[in-house]
């Protein structure tokens, strides 16, 4: 399905790592609606993924950035407008990674080397690429950038561990780098807040099949897929939405604002 919603639009996705990710397929549905990007991850990760199979499947460059350089940035910045052929029009904020998940830490006994690498790569890398494109001016005016959170930030999910804190840092960078991305430049900043999805990052926490089968169950309309937040993002990113900014928007099937659902209900009343 195309309609050319990005037509003539150029950008940035940042996070596909393999055809699970979110970024991968969002990346597909940019490239079907007709937008020009660069991908980028980390170098670690480029080693690891198959990120050259989407690359030829779309047409993009790769350049490799460490979100949490800001050298690294500035490079892919500079180098994707040049790619490109002009400024950019959206840009995709699709990194998450705690260490203390990864090597299975309680969020009562963590090391805080690892909860400080686990923000700057979450959380305060989305607050450098913001501030690499705006001092760089390579946003063009009614650009769109959206970076992917979930509700860890508002409610508790145990197992989300510090991940939970970085969502919410997330979020708040968003509104408060978007106030300024707005006044000064016309550009809008959003998060969307997912229901979990199987992939590599989703995977890694504790009781994972669980907690997604519970949120299904939860969600009238069911857990949003990947290509569901792809949608959504193309929406954010195209001219349709141009007054939507600062808004933190849950794409979760109904979760969010759900007390509890019939489908779970039947699994506590007794006959
Ligand atoms: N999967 C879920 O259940 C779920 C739910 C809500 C939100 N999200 C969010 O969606 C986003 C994408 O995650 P995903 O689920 O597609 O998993 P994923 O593992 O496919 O993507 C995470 C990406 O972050 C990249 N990354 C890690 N460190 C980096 C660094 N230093 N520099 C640049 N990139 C780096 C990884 O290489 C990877 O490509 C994350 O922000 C995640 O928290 C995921």
């Amino acid at each position: 399905m195309s309609n050319q919603l990005l037509k003539g639009k150029r950008g940035i996705i940042f996070g596909a790592l393999d055809p699970n990710s979110i970024a991968w397929i969002t990346a597909e549905r940019v490239h079907e609606e007709g937008g020009t990007f660069v991908l980028t991850n980390a170098p670690i990760a480029m080693r690891m993924g198959a990120i050259d199979e989407l690359s030829k499947k779309t047409g993009a460059q790769v350049i490799p950035a460490d979100a949490t350089s800001l050298e690294d940035l500035q490079n892919l910045v500079d180098q994707s407008v040049e790619i490109l052929g002009g400024k950019l029009d959206f840009v995709l904020h699709s990194i998450g990674m705690s260490v203390n998940v990864r090597k299975g830490r309680a969020y009562t006994d963590q090391k805080y080397d690892w909860t400080q690498k686990g923000t700057d790569v979450s959380a305060m890398s989305f607050h450098k690429v913001m501030q690499t494109l705006y001092k760089s001016e390579a946003m063009n005016e009614w650009g769109s950038i959206v970076a992917l959170s979930y509700m860890a930030a508002q409610r508790v999910f145990p197992d989300y561990n510090d991940m939970a804190d970085n969502k919410a840092y997330l979020e708040s960078i968003a509104r408060s780098f978007g106030y300024f991305f707005g006044r000064d430049k016309n550009v809008r900043v959003n998060t969307i807040s997912q229901s979990p999805t199987p992939t590599t990052a989703g995977k890694g926490v504790k009781g994972f099949d669980g907690f997604i089968a519970y949120a299904e169950k939860m969600s009238q309309l069911g857990n949003a897929t990947a290509l569901d937040c792809a949608n959504y993002t193309i929406t954010l990113f195209s001219d349709l939405t141009k007054r939507v900014t600062l808004q933190n928007l849950y794409n979760d099937g109904g979760f969010s604002n759900i007390g509890v659902s019939d489908a779970i209900m039947e699994k506590f009343v007794e006959e």
